[in-house]
């Protein structure tokens, strides 16, 4: 779920130069954020205005200068997590013929497994050493969308052999977008918006989650064969939980690769490319990698989350203004994704 380095649309890499903008400096690290006083409750006894004014004043700024950031009491219960861990650990050592059967290729929708160095994440890298599991939105048969043969809309594959596989990951897919609208809450007050200004434009939002498998990688390592090549990510925002292994890099605007080491009790959360194109290039979608030196076999689960299939993403009200219109055209969830989508998998 990634645009390959070097051919991500829209000039991301390149900054706003001119202007009143002040220096921009590159970041050495990544935010940790306390979730907490924005999960209060409306009204006026849980309320607490200061505290999330506070915690949305603290995302848009890592949204701005790093592009990433941890967050911590983010409600997602941990047994939820460690089972979906434990699921994707499960299939992940199934044989590979048994796993091939739920071949990506073969899915209309893109769901479904992908073997080792199936995927390029960077065109110009050897494919990656990862494997990987992907789901979307769960829809039945009798849903409107997929009669309508909206496209990304269809069934999800899953293992017949892996009994309580499924009801995990669908109830982490759930979750994920839970905190995913949470996380859009903070982002639209610290855009000066209205709390809930994303809420009717994600009421049926394409999530894409993939269960991610890196073995270790011994030796000395060509930069051109890494688990998981030099991207930006191309949707809204990315949910990523990784177990403790580490191996996750970012790159600053000095060019220096930043180590994002694992935080127990947190999530790496990231924006994408449309994240930047809907805030006039305000929020950055930072290039990343994975390296797993560790000798050990990492785990990590993404979720990538975008608006709803045929919500307008059109530069933000408050992201505009005589000296800074809009750069980019107005387009749907569904487009962008699609488009990225096509030009990954062809
Ligand atoms: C991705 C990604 C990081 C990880 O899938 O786009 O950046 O830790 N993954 O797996
Ligand atoms: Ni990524």
């Amino acid at each position: 779920m990634s645009v390959a380095n070097g051919t991500v649309a829209y000039g991301l890499k390149q900054r706003p130069a001119a202007g009143i903008a002040g220096k921009h400096v590159p970041f050495a690290s990544v935010p940790v954020i306390d979730l907490a006083p924005l999960r209060r409750p409306n009204g006026p006894s849980g309320d607490d205005p200061a505290g999330k004014r506070q915690v949305a004043r603290a995302i848009g700024r890592a949204c701005e200068e790093v592009g990433f950031l941890y967050v911590a009491n983010h409600g997602i219960p941990p047994a939820l997590i460690d089972g979906a861990f434990a699921e994707a650990k499960r299939f992940f050592t199934l044989p590979l013929d048994q796993k091939l059967k739920l071949d990506i290729k073969d899915s209309a929708n893109y769901r479904g497994y992908f073997p080792i160095k199936r995927e390029k994440t960077d065109v110009t890298a050897e494919g990656d050493l990862k494997e990987g599991f992907d789901l979307m939105r769960e829809l039945g048969p009798d849903d409107p969308d997929v009669r309508a043969g909206k496209p990304l809309h269809g069934p999800n594959r899953w293992p017949d052999d892996l009994p309580g596989f499924r009801d995990a990951i669908l109830a982490y897919y759930a979750a994920m977008e839970d905190l995913a609208r949470l996380l859009l809450r903070g982002m639209a007050l610290s855009l000066d918006l209205d709390e809930h200004w994303f809420a009717d434009k994600t009421v049926k939002p394409i999530g894409y989650l993939r269960l991610l498998h890196y073995p270790p990688q011994p030796g000395p390592i060509d930069e051109r064969a890494i688990g998981c090549g030099a991207h930006s990510d191309y949707g809204c925002l990315t949910i990523l939980a990784q177990d403790q292994v580490g191996g996750l890099q970012l790159r600053n605007s000095a060019g220096e690769w930043i180590e994002a080491p694992p935080i127990p009790g947190t999530f790496v959360i990231n924006l994408g490319d449309q994240m930047a194109r809907w805030t006039n290039e305000r929020f950055q979608a930072t290039p990343h990698r994975v390296i797993n030196r560790s000798g050990r076999e990492r785990y990590s689960i993404p979720f990538f989350f975008d608006p709803d299939y045929d919500a307008v993403v059109e530069c933000l009200p408050t992201c505009q203004g005589p000296d800074n219109p809009p750069k980019h055209a107005p387009i749907t969830g569904g487009e962008h994704l699609l488009s990225m989508l096509n030009a990954t998998f062809k």
